[in-house]
Order: structure tokens, then sequence, then C-alpha cells
């Protein structure tokens, strides 16, 4: 069945405190609108709806970063979520398929989930997703007799009979879309909130005869971000999601609880990441990698058997070739580090280009930066760059060259050359003691007042 996603995202937010609109909180490094608009996508709709009101502009743009094709539909009052729904309206007009409303602040639930939803559609006009709440707290209440969904109540407007009822209203709604508006035009707002609620469509459309039904998920899938607080438990929940989802798939993580990953993090099995790594946006790691602890990685592809860290730094454009190995305190940006390689200690590393089983010294630093542009640093295969060696960019170092500790390489080395830049080492014998002993007395003297 062809369909499209309404995401609802015009709501401020107030419990949030804060400047950005509640649904470009992140969620493991991604606002909350774009996971609602990954898990719809897996459906592969036709359209996707975004309906934005506080900061609109802001989610316009956060939204068409994600999918260019997203069309941002303004609702300059909140006047609840049927009315919200209601703007998608003139976007569709004319479209038979089905509309899917999710929402722009929940942002855990699974393509899966909706793929269940879009199966019960074939037996009903109208699918809710609901959850079993431990604590119903304040969502709308499902009203069910059987399988037959027969309305929504509002925790505000529900009798203590059915603020018993522990079955809730995620908000996920799907139904044909011409039904959908249809049934929104005979909402009105004669309830606690004087607001249009989108859950009053289910009654009326068990008054006209059409069916309605629930499909459940897990209570973790539906939470509903309307503050900090709950940002912080959707983020645990997601944590737990990807470590338990990475275990399955062959990932070892000896301390699960301290490795946070972000919403696209990919690791191959047979992956080893010890404690507390962080992983930022656009990660993929094959298989056979060990990620140390305390490292942090971003933007970046580790390749088969490479080892990273302990307490490394990988930045956007780092590329990884197989059996390399970044070690401590090394830090890695815009750079491909050939296969064989290694960058084990203390070094910064931009810009750059390294060959194959190439060494680099430890305190190595590409100078890279000149305070205006980027410059590129290039090393060939095989080669050994001395401890301590500031390669300052645009250079390059041939195949089998070497550079002295302690090089500052300002002219390209051609292969298999040794360069040396540094001083040239003097000696004075002699001469330690003599300056330790008139270091000495100069201090005596201090000490007695004399100087
Ligand atoms: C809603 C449901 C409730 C459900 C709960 C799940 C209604 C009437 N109630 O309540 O049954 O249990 O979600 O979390 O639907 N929004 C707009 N425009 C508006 C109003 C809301 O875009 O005019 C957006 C909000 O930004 C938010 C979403 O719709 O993303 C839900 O609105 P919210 O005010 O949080 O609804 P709840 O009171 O939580
Ligand atoms: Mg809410």
């Amino acid at each position: 069945m062809p369909i499209a996603l309404i995401i609802l995202a015009a709501g401020k937010g107030t419990r949030m405190n804060s400047d950005l609109p509640k649904v470009l909180h992140r969620v493991a490094q991604a606002p909350m609108l774009v996971h609602a608009m990954r898990s719809g996508k897996a459906l592969e709709p036709d359209h996707t709806l975004i309906i934005a009101g506080h900061e609109a502009d802001a989610v316009a743009a956060a939204a068409q970063d994600f999918d260019e094709s997203a069309q941002v539909v303004l609702q300059t009052e909140q006047l609840g979520t049927a009315h919200a729904v209601a703007q998608a309206a003139p976007a569709l007009e004319g479209y038979g398929g089905d509309a899917l409303v999710l929402y722009g602040d929940t942002p855990l639930i699974q393509p899966e989930t909706l793929e269940k939803m879009a199966e019960a559609r074939a037996a009903h006009d109208i699918v809710v997703l609901g959850f079993e709440a431990a604590d119903p707290g304040r969502y709308g209440r499902l009203i069910m007799q059987g399988d037959s969904l027969e309305r929504i109540v509002e925790f505000k407007d529900a009798n203590a009979e059915e603020r018993a009822i522990r079955l809730c209203n995620s908000g996920v709604v799907m139904a044909s879309a011409p039904l959908l508006f249809d049934l929104i035009a005979a909402v009105g707002n004669d309830n606690a909130n004087a607001e249009y609620y989108l859950t009053d469509i289910i009654g009326i459309a068990r008054a006209r005869g059409l069916s309605a039904t629930a499909v459940t998920c897990e209570e973790s899938e539906t939470l509903g971000v309307n503050s900090r607080a709950e940002l912080s438990q959707a983020e645990a929940a997601f944590q737990a999601r990807a470590r338990a989802g990475a275990l399955d798939l062959g990932v070892t993580l000896p301390a699960p609880e301290t490795v946070h990953f972000a919403f696209d993090t990919y690791v191959g099995r047979d992956t080893v990441i010890d404690q507390n790594v962080v992983f930022g946006p656009g990660v993929t790691i094959e298989t056979g990698a060990h990620i140390r602890a305390f490292s942090h990685l971003e933007g970046c592809h580790v390749a088969r058997g490479a080892v990273v860290g302990p307490y490394a730094r990988l930045r956007p454009g780092t590329e990884l070739a197989e059996d390399t190995r970044i070690g401590n305190f090394v830090e890695i940006k815009n750079a491909v580090i050939g296969e064989g390689s290694k960058v084990n200690h203390l070094s910064y590393v931009g810009d750059a280009e390294i060959g194959t089983d190439s060494n680099i010294g430890a305190g190595t630093i590409t100078c890279n930066y000149d305070g205006v542009l980027k410059h590129q640093t290039r090393i060939g295969n095989r080669a050994f760059i001395g401890s301590n060696t500031m390669l300052v960019a645009p250079v390059s170092v041939g195949d089998e060259a070497m550079t002295a500790s302690g090089s500052v390489i300002t002219e390209d080395v051609e292969a298999g050359a040794l360069a040396i830049a540094r001083s040239r080492q003097s000696a004075k014998p002699g001469m330690a003691r003599k300056l330790m002993d008139m270091l000495k007395a100069k201090k005596a003297k201090r000490d007695k007042g004399i100087l």
C-alpha cells in the first residue's frame, strides 16, 4: 500500500525549558525528528510531510538535511494533534494512499513495528499503535472491546475507571489518507484542553461503523519526550537497544553499559569495543577490529584488523586501512592511513595520506593549518618518520624515506632519502658541572639576602 508520512513537530516543548524546539533535541546524536523520519522511511513513503510551528525554519532545515524531499507544512497556531494533521491535507490533495502519523518527539519506534501496523491495516480501517505502560501517567488510554478499538480517552478527560487502564496511545495512527482527513473534519474541541484531539477520530469512525484496532509494541519504543528527564530516558533506551544489537551481531563489549553509540554506528562482527568508547555520527567499523578503551570516533571508517586506542581520537574523514595501529593520544582527521601503517603515540595527523607499512614516530605533527588555509601532507610506503617530526604542509615524504627525530620538515623528501632538519648538536666537556656550580652559588647568595 502506498503511504505518506505525516510527522507532527510543531509543538514548543515548554517543559524542555530550551531555546531549541523540542524535536531538534538529540538522541544518539541525531535530532529526535530525524529518528522518526528514519523509522518511517522503512515503509518507503511517497511523501514525507513535517508539520512545523515553533522555530519552523530550524525544524525544516533539520528535516531537509536528512531527506531533501521532505515537505514542511506550517501550523501557525498549535490547536491540537488533529488540527496539526489537518494542515497536511492540501499537500495530499488527491492522494489515495495511506497516511501514517508519527510524532517528532517519539524517537524510538522501530520500523518493524510500523510494518506490523501496515499488516493490520489490511483488515481494519484505522490502526493505532498502543503499549502497556508500567506507569500510564498522562497518556491517552485505549478503550478496547476484544480486538476492536472503540475510542481513545485523553487522561485529562478520563474517569477513574478509564484511568485505571494501562493500555496507552503512542500517538501513531495509520488510515487511508482521504478517510483520515474526512474524520478529522468532524473533530471538535469540546474537551478539558479545548484542543482538537486526533484521538477523537476513533470514536467518530466507530460511530460510522468503520473498524479500528490497536497493534502493540514495547513501551520503550513509544517513549514520548516532553522533558530533559525523558530525553535522558530516551537516550538510555536507545543505547540499551544499540548495545544489545551489537552483542547479537557478534561484537564483543566487555562493558556494554559504558559504550555509547550514535544513531548510525555500524560495527562488524568479531570486533572488540572496550570500555568507555564513544561514537559520533558516521562511523563504520569492519570485522575483527579492536577499539580500545576511552577512544572517541566520528565520521570515520576502520577496516579489518585495525587496532585503535586506548585514548585515540578519530575525527571526520579518517580512513584506516586493514591492520593499521593507532595508539594512545593520537588524533587523526581527514586522513587515509594505509594498510599496516602505525601511528602509535602522541601524534596529530590531519589532512594527510600515508601509504602502507609506514611508521609514524611518537609526537609527530602534521602542521596542516597556516592560520588561513589547510594543506596536505603525503607520506609514501614503508617510510619512517622519526619521533617529534613536524611536517609543515604542503609537504611530501617519499617511499622508504626517513626523517630524523626532531626534524621540522618544510621541503619534500624524495624516496629513499634521509632528511635531517634540526640544528647540529655541540658538546662542551665539563660545562654541565661548571654551570651547576654557578647556579648553586647564585642561589646561596640569594638565600643570604645578598642578591
Ligand atoms: C498525545 C496524545 C495521547 C498520547 C500521547 C503519546 C492526543 C490528543 N493525545 O498527547 O493520547 O498518549 O500523545 O505521547 O493526540 N503537536 C503539533 N501541533 C499541535 C499539537 C501537538 O504539532 O497543535 C505535536 C507535538 O509537537 C508533539 C505531538 O504533536 O510532537 C504530540 O503532542 P503533545 O502535545 O505532546 O501530545 P500529548 O499531550 O503528549
Ligand atoms: Mg507528548
